[in-house]
């Protein structure tokens, strides 16, 4: 690991990692969930774990929450040990886990103020906080409704709610948006950068590249429980490629023709392809945008339809290992250019 500073805390890890992860092992039988884990998150950022199915993502979190025990390596979170100090451990985060963890017969604010309870908050403070979360999580008019009549991102942000009630100094994100429409998508991800703004420091996991490079600054690829890449997502995208612009015009008999008339100008990187139909060109920035699409207008092409797309997980994997995911492949978050 790079950031391992050698300064150490009173508690065993290192002066500003929020998260250390050395060597962890869990096997389940045959399976290898985690196999020689090492990770860290420094204070204040937001560490991206991008996975697969079965990548190991869940079973990490569940053993940086305590409710799983490694069968190998050690572990600190906000400086406590995950063997030795679970409880004050569990006091130090939140979680909002894979799958929907409120009570759907609960009512949001129900839900809310029982966590505070449960979390030792005397009665007003866990009314004033649940209050204050709903309002918080534009749930305020929804409140009083039993949590089963919730849409996906309702229950997804009542999740996230829920996991600030103790106001975590560190917060794990297990897949907070998977299967989530993109509108609703936004809104978990304007409320995760709130929260790093408010000095959070979270741990996420997920499935798409899309998502790590929006929240996260540091990003640990896993795959059949071990690390394959880490570091900034800067220096991993720069390593896997930027967006692409793809272009899809009327007549796909002119991707010749646009082709060349961008290659014509010094944009030598535009490809095509007849089978989609398509118009593909990597560009790094605004500017380069701007200069294909005022090359494309100005030679009058008849547009259908404009799209970017960022690498999925499968060109991630590509481009660090030469060969595809093991698992599944991810469900890709990016719609279909425009038909
Ligand atoms: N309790 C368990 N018993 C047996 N095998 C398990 C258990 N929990 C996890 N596994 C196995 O460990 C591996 C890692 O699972 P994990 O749930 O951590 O993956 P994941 O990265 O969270 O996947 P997903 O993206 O599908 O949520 C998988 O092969 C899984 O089947
Ligand atoms: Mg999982």
């Amino acid at each position: 690991m790079t950031r391992i500073a050698t300064a150490r805390n009173d508690r065993g890890s290192a002066a500003g990692n929020a998260v250390e992860v050395h060597g962890i092992v869990k096997h389940y039988g045959a399976t290898k969930a985690l196999d020689g884990v090492d990770l860290t998150v420094q204070e204040g950022t937001v560490l991206g774990v991008l996975g697969p199915n079965g990548a190991g993502k869940t079973t990490l979190v569940r053993v940086l929450s305590t409710l799983i025990k490694p069968d190998a390596g050690t572990a600190f979170v906000g400086g406590y040990d995950v063997l030795r100090q679970p409880k004050q451990l569990r006091r130090t985060i939140g979680l909002t886990g894979q799958y929907a963890s409120v009570d759907e017969l609960l009512s949001g604010y129900e839900n809310l103020y029982l966590i505070g309870r449960l979390l030792d908050l005397p009665r007003r403070e866990a009314k004033a906080r649940a209050t204050e979360l709903l309002e918080r999580f534009s749930l305020t008019e929804a409140a009083k409704r039993p949590a089963k009549t919730y849409s996906g991102g309702m229950r997804r942000r009542l999740d996230l709610a829920a996991s600030m009630i103790g106001r975590p100094r560190v917060l794990y994100l297990d897949e907070p948006t998977t299967g989530l429409d993109p509108r609703t998508r936004n809104e978990v991800w304007d409320e995760v950068q709130r929260m790093v703004a408010e000095g959070t420091t979270v741990l996420l996991t997920t499935q798409y590249m899309e998502e790590a490079e929006q929240l996260a600054d540091e990003l640990t690829v896993i795959d059949r429980g071990r690390v394959i890449a880490n570091g900034l997502v800067a220096d991993l995208k720069a390593k896997v490629g930027g967006q692409t612009l793809q272009v899809r015009p009327v007549d796909p008999g002119e991707l010749p023709r646009m082709a060349r008339c961008l290659h014509d100008t010094g944009i030598t990187t535009a490809t095509y392809s007849a089978d989609t139909g398509l118009l593909a060109v990597p560009i790094t920035g605004e500017e380069q945008l701007t200069a294909v699409i005022g090359v494309l207008g100005g030679h009058g092409f008849a547009i259908a339809g404009i799209d970017t797309k960022v690498p999925s997980l499968d060109e991630v994997f590509l481009a660090i290992t030469g060969k595809p995911a093991s698992a599944d492949a991810a469900p890709s978050l990016v719609k279909e250019p425009v038909a």
